[in-house]
């Protein structure tokens, strides 16, 4: 696919960002639809932020703490980087900060996340240890689109892994997050090439009679 008409994406991460690396590592292929343009951490320390500079993508640093508890300021601050790079799409990377409706809205259909449950289950934080305490034989990580209730949008795509008897939260963690890496690119490539779509209101139907 030419360089040009790839999808012009942005990663949003606050931490290690294995997903952010699985993503530009897909992207390197030459028939994916999609390149990353520029990350963007919340945090000065987030480890992703070195990652992905190694890798040699544009990285911004967007403090939250430097905007109080006006988050309207800092998603303002957001959507200058994001525009500076015409970004297209933009997924969402472990990236711990609750978004407005405004900026989830501006967003809409864009806007991507990964989530490590298989949602409905699980929505929010402690995903592994809460699905180890519910007894539950079938874990897994969930990508969808991003709407205004957290963890709450249309899915993508999902994955399951088994929850082992000798499971601890770490061994958990870390059989979803295999997963994980393998469904965020595929996800991403869906929806840069159009063939994943965020529902919109029903009465928008497609070639239908005037
Ligand atoms: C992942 O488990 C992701 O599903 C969740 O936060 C974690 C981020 O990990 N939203 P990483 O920064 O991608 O390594």
């Amino acid at each position: 696919m030419r360089q040009s008409l790839k999808k012009r994406v942005a990663v949003l991460i606050s931490g290690r960002g294995s997903n952010m690396t699985a993503l530009i590592e897909a992207a390197k292929a030459k028939d994916y639809p999609a390149e990353i343009v520029l990350v963007v951490s919340n945090r000065p320390d987030a480890l992703g932020l070195a990652r992905a500079r190694q890798a040699g993508i544009a990285t911004a640093l967007v403090d939250h703490t430097a905007f109080g508890k006006d988050r309207e300021a800092f998603e303002r601050a957001l959507d200058m980087e994001l525009e500076a790079k015409r970004v297209d799409i933009v997924c969402l990377a472990g990236f711990m900060r609750l978004l407005t409706p405004g900026f989830v809205d501006r967003w809409s259909g864009r806007m991507i996340n990964i989530h490590p449950a298989l949602l409905p289950r699980f929505k929010g934080l402690d995903t592994h240890r809460r699905a180890l305490q519910a007894g539950v034989e079938e874990h897994g990580a969930t990508v969808h689109f991003v709407s205004a209730g957290m963890d709450e949008g249309p899915v993508i795509l999902q994955k399951s892994v088994p929850v082992l008897g000798s499971d601890t939260e770490a061994s958990l963690a870390a059989r979803v997050l295999e997963v994980e890496h393998q469904i965020y690119p595929q996800a991403l490539r869906l929806v840069a090439e159009g063939r994943a779509r965020m529902p919109g209101p029903a009465s928008t139907v497609r070639g239908g009679a005037q």
